[in-house]
């Protein structure tokens, strides 16, 4: 039985205050529930700040991208040990914002993927195709692509610690969200592939996220999916009342 993992990633957004505010209000509003894992991804000047705030509650903590060195003349960049030393359990990997933006190619997120992983973070690799690809029915080669170019050479083991976002490029800040048989049939092809790479039971245990326009009013449709493990929030995620319905849809 896989456990439902919901995850905010806060983007650019928050200052060191809206930060900490909201962090704080996810921590009360989720209690000490644990039928679903929680976490909460700020940017990272305000990791220190939020990570005071999560500790010891079921709030994991999580960066948005990391670099792929342990340390070193990178100007700007940030290590994986950083962000372990900082309190972050999570790191999202290969978002598409990053892949358009700043260029980053699948095997510059595979190096990522296996940095992080030997620092002690788990990963969330985020992959997913453009509204082209979806059109021209490329959706299942760009899915296979990036799986396999992103996780290259990483094994059975190694993959309990990674879970796979899918998340639709023209589903992301569209208001636009994948239907619930969109999603359940991306999901399943990424398990399916994931497990031809690693093994069926490594392909059976992976926590598949749907994330693109995520909301309350949306999401528990996607939910409620087979092989829909759990959801990453953007939008919604800034908002510590749609975040909490969320993650509450996921626990029914
Ligand atoms: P969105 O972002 O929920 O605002 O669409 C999701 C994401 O980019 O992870």
């Amino acid at each position: 039985m896989r456990k439902k993992f919901i995850a905010g990633n806060w983007k650019m957004y928050t200052s060191s205050i809206t930060a900490e505010l909201l962090a704080s209000a996810i921590v009360k509003g989720l209690a000490n529930e644990t039928r679903v894992t929680v976490a909460v991804c700020p940017p990272f000047p305000f990791l220190a700040r939020v990570a005071q705030v999560v500790r010891g509650t079921p709030v994991a903590l999580g960066a948005q991208n990391c670099y792929p060195k342990e340390e070193g003349a990178f100007t700007g960049e940030v290590s994986p040990s950083m962000l372990v030393d900082v309190g972050c359990q999570y790191v999202i990997l290969g978002h598409s914002e990053r892949r358009q933006k700043n260029g980053e190619t699948d095997a510059f997120i595979n190096e990522k993927v296996h940095a992080a992983l030997k620092a002690g973070l788990k990963v969330i690799l985020c992959i997913g195709e453009t509204l082209g690809d979806r059109q021209s029915n490329r959706t299942e080669v760009v899915l296979e692509t990036q799986l396999t170019g992103s996780l290259a050479k990483i094994s059975a083991e190694q993959l309990s610690n990674v879970v796979v976002a899918y998340e639709p490029v023209w589903a992301i800040g569209t208001g636009v969200n994948a239907t619930p048989q969109q999603a359940q049939d991306a999901h399943v092809f990424i398990r399916k592939r994931v497990s031809q790479m690693c093994g069926e039971q490594a392909g059976q245990n992976l926590l598949i996220q749907y994330g693109g326009s995520a909301k309350p009013e949306n999401v528990s449709a996607l939910l409620h999916q087979p092989d829909v493990d759990g959801a990453l929030v953007g939008g919604a995620s800034l908002q510590a009342d749609l975040f909490l319905a969320i993650i509450r849809l996921a626990i029914q």
